[in-house]
This record gives structure tokens, sequence and C-alpha cells, in this order.
């Protein structure tokens, strides 16, 4: 397929330059920026964008000024994004300056020559940088200014034949008419028609799977009851024959509570034919005197491998396995095509063991759960079923801090339990992104029926999001938190104290593990 190659600086707002693109529906994808050539000139790329990064160009010992911009240049049109842009000038003789002048968050540029007429001549851009650009060679042209007065002008837009760079985040929300100039290089200058939409998306996913697996392979297929697993099932079931594909459901001991049972029933009413095997205790043991995040995550990933490949032992020829890995887990955990930072490592991905019995069938690596849930609309599945609300593989275990136990699983799920009947109650359960329940390591003094009592402390949790990337704490109407932190003590005995998580992402996480 055509597309838009990211070359990944290390910018936090990276992938959302392709989450951009796609929207636009034009295919974009995120690689390493040290990527070699010879393999990007493999793929079909028609437009190169240089992400932004945490560096700078005055630090000479740093691997990415090997990136060969003029050579890149020959395979497609090259567009740099902040630290690119800085790049670019660097390696096209321009002089930079470290302390001149510089800029973060909201500010305005001025457009001296305006790349797209429809566009303002001043507007608010997103910007991030700590080098700026002071001279530039004749043959890259200013098309904008950032706008501190005369003597300060400092160039934020530049262009030659096929180039193009910008100082500010286009990628970024808060930047106006972003979108257009992303536009405006994958369209007027990549050439590139729009090719990334539902329909197309399908087919490619189906044409994923029939030409991974042969008709002779089978696959497991391990289910966990959130969309993304779910979504997968039914296109392993679309794209594969009956006897090829092998459905389970563990039971870690730490879902929902009765999430079991109910998530088999949706599973029979999808036509999925799934095996539900209880392994609470293995996972439960795995985890005995297990604080670290971190290490609870590579447990509960390891723990998962152990009993797929038990559960493989029991039928013949089972080589693959299929995960509903997203885009943005391989990204947050940080494997070979990121060079951004660990930020947690999610189950299906960081925690997977070296010596993997199976080869891995992983069909949704390139897309975002919005995308996954548009598909699982193409394909036909329940909205139920899709607007579920993310659930993480490693469940429970990220949501109660410090040392695992049974009672305190238990505490958690009952009041995880009341907590989403509330939010279904007022009809809040579809507005949220996710909502959840943390236990903390803490007891605290409260007073209940005239007596003393010194209880758990708990955390509630909700977001607004899209893709999980990005994340805004939910904001209720006081009333309806006040009422859903009454009905947890009360039927709670073992809480005394619920607090409300007012934290977006960044800078937090989702989880708190
Ligand atoms: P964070 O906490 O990284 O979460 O902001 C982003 C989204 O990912 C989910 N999550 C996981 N899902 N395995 C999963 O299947 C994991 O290890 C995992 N860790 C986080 C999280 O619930 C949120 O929706």
């Amino acid at each position: 397929m055509k597309k838009i190659l990211v070359l990944d600086f290390g910018s936090q707002y990276s992938a959302l330059i392709i989450k951009a693109y796609r929207k636009l529906n034009i295919y974009a994808e995120l690689i390493r920026y040290d990527t070699p050539i010879d393999k990007i000139k493999l793929q079909n790329v028609k437009g190169i964008i240089l992400s932004g990064g945490p560096l700078s160009v005055f630090d000479k010992n740093k691997n990415t000024l090997s990136c060969d911009v003029k050579s890149l240049q020959k395979i497609a049109p090259v567009f740099g994004i902040c630290y690119g842009m800085q790049l670019i000038a660097n390696q096209w003789g321009a002089k930079l300056s470290s302390e001149t002048h510089r800029e973060y968050g909201l500010n305005h540029i001025q457009w001296s020559d305006p790349l797209i007429k429809t566009i303002p001549k001043k507007h608010k851009v997103w910007m991030s940088h700590g080098d700026s650009i002071i001279k530039l060679p004749p043959e890259l042209k200013v098309l904008a200014y950032s706008n501190k007065g005369k003597e300060k002008e400092i160039p934020v837009v530049i262009k030659s034949k096929n180039l193009l760079a910008v100082q500010y985040h286009p990628e970024v929300l808060n930047t106006e008419y972003g979108n257009e100039v992303l536009k405006y290089f994958a369209k007027d200058m990549c050439k590139i028609d729009d090719n990334w939409n539902p329909e197309t998306r399908e087919s490619e996913i189906i044409n994923i799977i029939k030409n991974t697996v042969g008709k002779k392979e089978k696959v497991l297929c391990a289910l966990s009851g959130g969309v993304d697993s779910s979504v997968l099932g039914y296109a392993l079931n679309k794209s594969l024959s009956k006897d090829q594909v092998f459905y389970f459901f563990i039971d870690t001991g730490l879902l929902r509570k009765n999430e079991f049972s109910e998530v088999l029933q949706i599973y029979k009413k999808m036509g999925l034919n799934v095996l539900g095997v209880n392994y609470s205790d293995l996972f439960i043991n795995n985890l005995k005197d297990v604080s670290d995040p971190e290490t609870k995550r590579k447990i509960i990933g390891k723990t998962f491998i152990k009993v797929f490949e038990k559960e493989a032992s029991n039928f013949k020829g089972i080589e693959y396995l299929a995960q509903g890995t997203l885009y943005s887990d391989v990204i947050e955990s940080s494997t070979k095509s990121s060079v951004s930072e660990v930020i947690k490592s999610h189950h299906n991905v960081g925690g997977l063991p070296k010596n993997l019995n199976f080869k891995l069938l992983e069909p949704f690596n390139k897309i975002f759960k919005d995308e996954v849930r548009q598909l699982g609309e193409s394909l036909g599945i329940d909205k139920k079923i899709l607007y579920r609300q993310p659930f993480p593989g490693p469940g429970l275990a990220i949501r109660i801090i410090g040392n695992i136990t049974l009672e305190k699983i238990k505490i958690l799920q009952n009041c995880d339990d009341v907590f989403i009947k509330s939010l279904k109650e007022h009809g809040l359960y579809y507005k949220i992104w996710q909502a959840f329940c943390v236990l903390l390591p803490v007891q605290s003094v409260g007073v209940q029926g005239d007596s003393r009592t010194y209880k758990f402390v708990l955390a509630l949790r909700a977001v607004t999001s899209e893709d999980g990337m990005t994340a805004r704490s939910y904001h209720f109407d006081p009333e309806v938190l006040e009422s859903i932190s009454t009905k947890i003590t009360n039927e709670v005995s073992e809480v005394s104290r619920v607090v409300y998580d007012v934290s977006n992402k960044p800078p937090s996480t989702i989880e708190w593990e």
C-alpha cells in the first residue's frame, strides 16, 4: 500500500502524525529514524516525515545527526517537523542557535508567503523547541516566521522543491490549520490519493490473515473479552476455515466480577466456539509478594504464554498465536520499531518470553483502537461488544497497587462492580472511554455508625480518549461522583474513603501501573 513514512526521532507526538493522516484517509506508518535507506526503498513510500524529538542538533554525539536527508529526498518528498526541520536546516548549512528564541506551548506564526491560500496569515500553533534557525541558504525559502517583532523574526516554515519543514507541531490539536498543512504535503507534494478507509482496512486485515496462515496451519486465538481480541476472533472466523482456529478465554483470577461467565455467553452469541479455562490459581501464585508494576506485567505475560502452550499441546499442529496487539501497545512498549522510551510493557508485547513456541499473528499491530472499532462495525459485530470499555490483559493486577492478595481482588471486584453499574444507571458508561477503581496500599481513618474505622482508600479513575494514547480525566457532575462514593462505602465494607483521580495523560498514564 502507498504510504507516508514517519521517521520517529522520539517526540511524544510522533504517533499523532500517523493518526492525523489516517483520519484524512491516507495510510501512514511510524518507523525508527535509523531504519536503513535500503529498507525504506523497498516499501511503497510516497512521502517521508522527520518527526520532532527531545534532541538538539548541537549535540554532536547523537546518532540522529547521521540521518541522511538528501538520500531520503531521492526516494520521496521530505517533510521535517520541529527537530526534523532543524535537522534539515543543519544539513543544508543553515545557521542555528540554541540561545536566541525558545518557544514552548501556544504561539502565533505569521505567513509571508502562505503555503495554502485559504488559511489566515496569522494563527495559533503549538511549539516546543529550544534551538532556532537564524539564517538559511538561498535554496530554502521562508514562508512563515514566528511572530515576535521584526528584529526577532525566526523562520518557522521553509520550503524547496520536494522539501517542506515546519518548526511547530501541525499534528497537535491545539495547532490551527495543522491538518491543512499535513494534507498539503500528502496531496500536493506527494500526490498520494485517499487509500485508507474502513473498507480497505477490512480487506487488508483479511488478506494479512489469509496470506500468513497456510491452508493446513492452525491458530490459537486468545480472547480477553475486550474489543481488540473480540474483533480479531471475528476476523479470523471470517478469514480461515472453522477447523483452523481454536479460541480460548483464560480466567486469570484477575477479571472483573462475573466477567468470565458473562463474556463466554457473549462469545457464544457471536458464534465463536470458545473454550473457557480456569488458571486463576497459577496466575495468583506467580504474582505472590510481587509489588513492582513492570515485574507484575512480565510475570503475567509469561504466564499467559505458558498457559497457551499447555492448552495448545492438547491439540495437534497449532503453530500460530493470534493476539489483538494494537499499534499503541507496540509504540508504548517500545519494541524495535520505535525509539520512544518504555512507558510500560503491555503484557502481550514487552511481556513475551524470548523463546516463544508459536509464530505470532498480530494483524492489528499497525492500527489503533478506534480503527479496530470501525473494523468491527464493518464486520458487523454488535455495538454492545465494540463499545465495551477497554480492560487490560493484566487485569486487576495493575489496579491493586502493591502486592496482590485474594482478599484485595475481591474488594476491588466489588468496588468496580458498583462503579460500573452506577455509570450505566446514570447513562455515562458509553460517554467515558474507560472507568475503573484502583485499590491503594493505604488505610485511612473513618467513622461509620459512631465507630472509628481504619480501612482501605479507593481511587476512582474515569477518562475520555480517542485511542488511549492521550486521555482527559472525565468531569463528573459532583453530585453523581458523591453518590458513587457513598454507594461504594455503603456496599463494600472494607473501604472507608474514596478519592477521584483528576490527572490527564500525559503526564499520567491511564492505568496506575
Ligand atoms: P496506559 O495505562 O498505558 O493505557 O495509559 C492505555 C490503554 O491501554 C490499556 N492497557 C493495556 N491493555 N495489556 C492490554 O491489553 C496491557 O498490558 C495494558 N496496559 C494498559 C489501558 O487499560 C488503556 O486502555
